[in-house]
């Protein structure tokens, strides 16, 4: 299907109040602009036209480049939204557009088709989305009255358009509109809907800006081994937890494999090396270091980084001790210390190597990190 996308994204960003046109801010280390222009790529159009900040075209005309392959024009931002969208389809050849928000970065590329398919048999198609709260008319403070919300919809973009009316409108325009739906439809034009996407809100205040970063930081994995001997004295300490009927771990700390496991999945994640490289024999006051210390010790470092921790899974592989009628006690302990959700397994090796004599406990711990901003 021959259809154009016009995304603005000239505008100042005002409410967001971030210093920089709204569609430079990042989420998750990338612009709206280039999250945007994903969603488009995966599209695949047949014709792009970007409507840039007149202050920042060639910063624009970069991150389009590096976001986008394919042909692309840039046209420069009007006074208002409406003025940008008339400046972009300006440069429209193709018979249908759809007109994209560079503040809603988030619509999938599912979403400009259902568009773009609604087309066929319609002049313009706007994607709607129920409301979940009650709606109330005000006027000054006063309630008036109650909406029937059941009739109501939150319009978003992209929005599909025959090109040669939507030029046509915006030539009688007297007014600006918040959409270009609602200039088509002051003229007479119907309008269809289908359904949009609740991932595709406008990003317009900083708590939004908050919401998308919560939603859209990107993840890292981490993974690490641990393995000690049994001493022959002294009392276990695994998992943080202690196990009086077996002996110490030998290890230049207290030898907690679990706890060991656990950090270097931490610290893996954050692509800060391993616990040797951190807590090593260098590091003499970490000698007999409890497994509890390496972990708060390792959180902070990860914080620094900018990391959070989503989750940590275990698995112990011995003979002895027994996980399973301890494991709700060793989850709730490691959860309570990492302050995510740790889930611990366990296994045996099938009576080969080291670990099936009861000679020592081994673990494997995967790490999934969030990155905030
Ligand atoms: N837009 C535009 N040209 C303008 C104004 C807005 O291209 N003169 C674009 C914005 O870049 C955005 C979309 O229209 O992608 C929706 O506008 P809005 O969310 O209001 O963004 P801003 O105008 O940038 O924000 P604010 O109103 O807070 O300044
Ligand atoms: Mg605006």
């Amino acid at each position: 299907m021959n259809v154009a996308v016009v995304l603005v994204a000239a505008g100042n960003g005002e409410r967001l109040g971030a210093g920089i046109p709204k569609a430079l801010v990042e989420v998750g280390g990338k612009s709206l602009l280039a999250h945007a222009l994903n969603s488009i790529q995966r599209f695949n159009p047949t014709q792009l036209v970007v409507v840039a900040h007149e202050d920042h075209i060639p910063e624009f005309e970069s991150q389009v480049k590096a976001n986008y392959q394919g042909e692309f024009a840039i046209a420069r931002g009007g006074n208002s939204r409406q003025g940008s969208v008339a400046n972009g389809l300006a440069l429209v050849t193709e018979e249908l557009v759809l007109i994209h928000d560079a503040a809603r970065c988030f619509a999938t590329a599912d979403l400009f088709q259902s568009v773009a398919n609604a087309l066929a048999n319609s002049d313009v198609v706007v994607p709607v989305v129920p409301i979940s709260d009650t709606v109330k008319r005000i006027s000054g403070s006063s309630v008036l009255g109650t909406e029937d919300r059941n009739s109501l919809r939150l319009s978003q973009t992209p929005q599909g358009f025959r090109t040669a009316a939507l030029k046509s409108a915006l030539s009688q325009a007297a007014q600006d509109f918040t959409d270009d739906a609602a200039l088509m439809q002051s003229l007479g034009f119907e309008v269809e809907s289908v359904p949009g996407e609740a991932g595709a809100f406008k990003l317009t205040t900083g708590s939004d800006l908050d919401r998308a970063r919560q939603d859209f930081g990107s993840r890292a994995t981490g993974i690490g081994t641990d393995a000690h001997r049994f001493s022959d004295s002294g009392e276990l300490v695994l998992g943080c937890l202690s196990w009086p009927e077996l002996p110490k771990l030998e290890g230049h700390s207290d030898g907690d494999s679990i706890a060991h496991a656990i950090v270097d999945a931490l610290l893996s994640a954050a692509g800060l090396g391993d616990i040797g490289s951190n807590f090593g024999v260098d590091r003499p006051e970490f000698a007999g270091a409890s497994g509890e210390l390496f972990i708060s010790e390792t959180l902070r470092l990860i914080a620094a980084k900018g990391f959070e921790v989503e989750n940590v899974a275990v698995q112990v592989i011995a003979d002895k001790p027994k996980i399973g009628p301890r494991r709700a006690e060793l989850e709730a302990r490691l959860s309570q210390l990492v302050g995510a959700r740790v889930s611990v397994g366990a296994t045996t090796t099938d009576g080969l190597g080291f670990l099936a004599d009861s000679r020592g406990v081994a673990a494997v711990a995967t790490a999934l990190l969030k990155v905030l901003g």
